[in-house]
């Protein structure tokens, strides 16, 4: 009787799912016919005219054209950080003042926070901690959202194995797997389940492509890469955001392999479109479409308009009206001369509309204020996230004789430098609605933090660049009478980003002649590092105790950087890029190939005459206060055929600190087809290992991971033997050989 009962409950429980999904089905089902209606209806209305204005976006937040707007020719906006007021007052011209009244939507870059500020991209990266970056990423949105925006320009996903390039900050890195973990995890953060949730912001996946292979690290430059590298290194982080539902992709300023990439009809629809099947829109970067024409393959703003058009480029997002709105003045005529044909012309338009249907600004276009004054997170979690992500952030790049942690009553502490006393440079480039007042400086984070038994002193010592004034002296004579010095040195915030390009990657002389001065003391010295790119620091690495990375971290820098150095925070972050010796070792990265002659003794091998040939510090690497023993590298299989390949590992904590460890697992095919990276990460994991603690760790593989690129570029998976390599950065590792059928 009993299991009569139990097996009548079970089938009604089925029936009433099967019910539910079906009335879930059906709203859907009815939700998008209804869309489809409207939009329909709306470009059955609209003029050329009005259609190409949904495909042009105008920039400038003092210059709000009123009379391009009510005429409809505008369909979106990058408004910069003027609040929700302002970008209500446009709106309102957009709805109320136009014939088909379209709202309008507002872009923005915000690339590491809006209001609160998170670490640089890169500083993240060093986290390996894709849910830590989804939370602050989300935060940044809802923050964003409540100024108006509804759409960001992030994230940058270009890969980046030139430091010279400045805007290696604002992206993950040099690795494509990394990379491609980290930008769902942005997209997840920005985009949350629904663009329409006043929560959540769009995302939009930049640059595609290739835009980070900049010839010699100088921005904007050519780019040369083959079809291999395309598909293995640079475009697998957007593949990743697309394939997570990213709503929109940026093509890039950069001429990929003789085709400008915003009018590249290979990337843009060949291998997004076809191959990866992506259904929403491209937006051009600020007048790339323009930029067709210096190019080279572009006459006059006619063909440029043509060419990004016809290639797949949807909208226009022009620089202001001295540079010309290229599809505005220019879609129209080609569309009336048939050059472009109206479907193809409603197809962008629906694109966007269905866009502004689903962010929900055909029922609610205006920012609706009184919801994010009651639902914005907790200040105290927001710090929270912030804190957290600066202190995961920090890479501890050396720690000689283990002066570091320092204890909190260490007595008397002499800080110099002049990112010392900083706010504005520790926000970083593209800080949005950051502001220097909310910094806590790293001078802040240390009184803090010190007991009433140390006692903390000061001076600047120099400025970042200039040489004059300077007061090095002072700075060496309070070292003298010191117990500890922190140095904190590096570049300023403007140095990185967009048009920073460098071919010297020293830290300037007048910062160097600081630190040697000081050093001359013979004080324990802990050496900080503000910037945006790996720097070349052989000399601070021979010479100095402590080395720690910092990037830039935001608002919380000053008190993560105090965490950490005097042991509130065991340091965990890793690099995402590799750290060269000098620039002449450019480009540098850890999944190169082994060549012919790869660098042994002997002269005729590669390598160089005057530098080693190995980084600095390499892909992965990051100190920490505690050991980790890595041992008992296990696989279940000797061979894969189906099915997974899971590979284990024992970790043990032998030091006397807590901590965090991220534990990284690279693959090698030893023969094949084709030449292969000597080093590929796969997998990483993130674990917390008390002192003493042993755990075990697994990771699955499974064929895929093990495919390749045959010689026509199909991907198969190819019979051989491939090695493991389990360990803390992409040269220290424990290897087994795994046979993959
Ligand atoms: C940058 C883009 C950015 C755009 C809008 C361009 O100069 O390359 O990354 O999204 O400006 O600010």
């Amino acid at each position: 009787m009993k299991t009569l009962i139990y097996y009548i409950l079970i089938i009604s429980i089925i029936f009433l799912n099967e019910i539910h999904s079906q009335i879930d089905n059906k709203s859907f089902f009815h939700e998008s016919i209804e869309k489809n209606n409207i939009l329909d209806s709306l470009l059955s209305e609209m003029t050329t005219a009005e259609k190409v204005g949904q495909l042009t976006q105008i920039v400038g937040k003092d210059k709000v054209s009123k009379e391009l707007i009510k005429e409809g020719k505008i369909g979106s906006y990058l408004i910069g950080i003027d609040g929700a007021i302002k970008a209500n007052e446009i709106q309102k011209i957009a709805v109320e003042e136009t014939r088909l009244g379209i709202p309008l939507v507002f872009a923005n870059d915000v690339i590491h926070g809006y209001n609160t500020i998170f670490p640089i991209p890169l500083a993240e990266a060093s986290s390996w901690n894709p849910d830590l970056i989804e939370k602050a990423s989300s935060i940044a949105a809802i923050e964003a959202a409540a100024e108006g925006t509804h759409w960001t320009y992030a994230p940058m996903v270009d890969i980046a194995r030139d430091p010279r390039w400045g805007r290696i900050m604002e992206g993950s890195g040099e690795d494509p797997y990394l990379g491609s973990i980290l930008a769902k995890a942005r997209v997840r953060g920005f985009q949350g389940t629904s663009i329409g949730n006043k929560n959540n912001i769009a995302a939009c996946a930049k640059h595609f492509v290739g835009y980070g292979n900049a010839e010699a690290g100088k921005d904007y430059n050519t780019v040369d890469i083959s079809e291999r590298s395309l598909r293995e290194i640079f475009l697998p982080p957007f593949k990743s955001a697309v394939d997570i539902g990213v709503e929109t992709l940026m093509s890039g300023f950069n001429d990929l392999n003789g085709i400008p990439a915003s009018a590249n009809k290979f990337i843009l629809k060949k291998i997004l479109r076809n191959e990866w099947g992506f259904s929403g829109f491209v937006i051009s970067d600020y007048n790339s479409i323009g930029e067709i024409i210096p190019h080279g393959i572009a006459e006059d703003k006619k063909e440029a308009a043509k060419k990004g058009f016809l290639a797949g480029v949807d909208v226009d997002m022009v620089g202001d009206t001295i540079i010309g709105n290229i599809y505005m003045d220019n879609l129209s005529d080609l569309a009336s001369q048939g050059i472009i044909s109206e479907s193809l012309l409603d197809n962008s338009v629906r694109k966007v509309l269905d866009f502004k249907y689903r962010l929900g600004l055909f029922d609610n276009p205006y920012v609706d204020i009184k919801y994010y004054e009651n639902n914005m997170p907790s200040k105290v979690y927001i710090d929270k996230i912030a804190r957290k992500l600066a202190q995961e952030s920090i890479v501890l790049l050396k720690n000689e004789n283990n002066i570091l942690p320092l204890s909190k009553d260490v007595g008397k502490i002499a800080l110099i430098g002049p990112l010392a006393d900083n706010k504005d440079d520790l926000l970083g480039n593209w800080a949005c609605d950051g502001r220097a007042e909310n910094v806590v400086s790293i001078l802040e984070g240390i009184k803090n933090k010190i007991s009433g038994k140390s006692e903390l002193v000061y001076t600047k010592g120099c400025e970042v660049l200039e040489k004059s004034p300077n007061n090095i002296r002072d700075a060496v004579e309070l070292s003298k009478s010191s117990d500890a010095v922190i140095l904190v040195v590096g570049e300023a915030k403007w140095e990185s980003g967009e048009a920073a390009s460098k071919t010297n990657l020293n830290i300037s002389e007048i910062q160097m002649e600081l630190i040697k001065e000081v050093s001359k003391t013979n004080k324990p010295i802990i050496l900080v590092l503000l910037n945006g790119r790996p720097l070349t620091i052989p000399w601070i690495d021979k010479n100095i105790e402590a080395v720690i990375e910092a990037w830039y971290l935001g608002d919380q820098s000053g008190n993560a950087i105090a965490d950490v150095i005097f042991g509130d925070y065991n340091p965990s972050g890793k690099l995402p890029v590799t750290f060269p010796r000098s620039v002449g070792q450019i480009p540098i990265y850890y999944n190169s190939k082994n060549t012919g002659r790869p660098p042994t003794e002997y002269k005729y091998t590669s390598k160089y005459l005057d530098e080693e040939v190995t980084p600095l510090y390499p892909f992965g690497y990051g100190l920490s206060y505690t050991e980790f023993e890595y041992s008992n590298l296990q696989l279940n299989i000797d061979t894969l055929s189906d099915g997974n390949l899971e590979v284990t590992i024992d970790i043990q904590n032998t030091g006397s600190y807590d901590g965090d460890e991220i534990i990284q697992l690279y693959i090698r095919d030893i023969v094949a087809s084709v030449t292969r990276p000597i080093k590929e990460l796969k997998r990483f994991r993130k674990i917390r290992c008390l002192a003493g603690e042993k755990v075990n760790v697994k990771f699955q593989l499974n064929r895929n991971d093990f495919s390749l690129l045959d010689v026509e570029l199909n991907k198969i998976v190819e019979p051989g033997n491939f090695d493991i390599m389990v360990g803390k950065n992409s040269v220290e590792y424990l290897t087994k050989t795994v046979f993959v059928k």
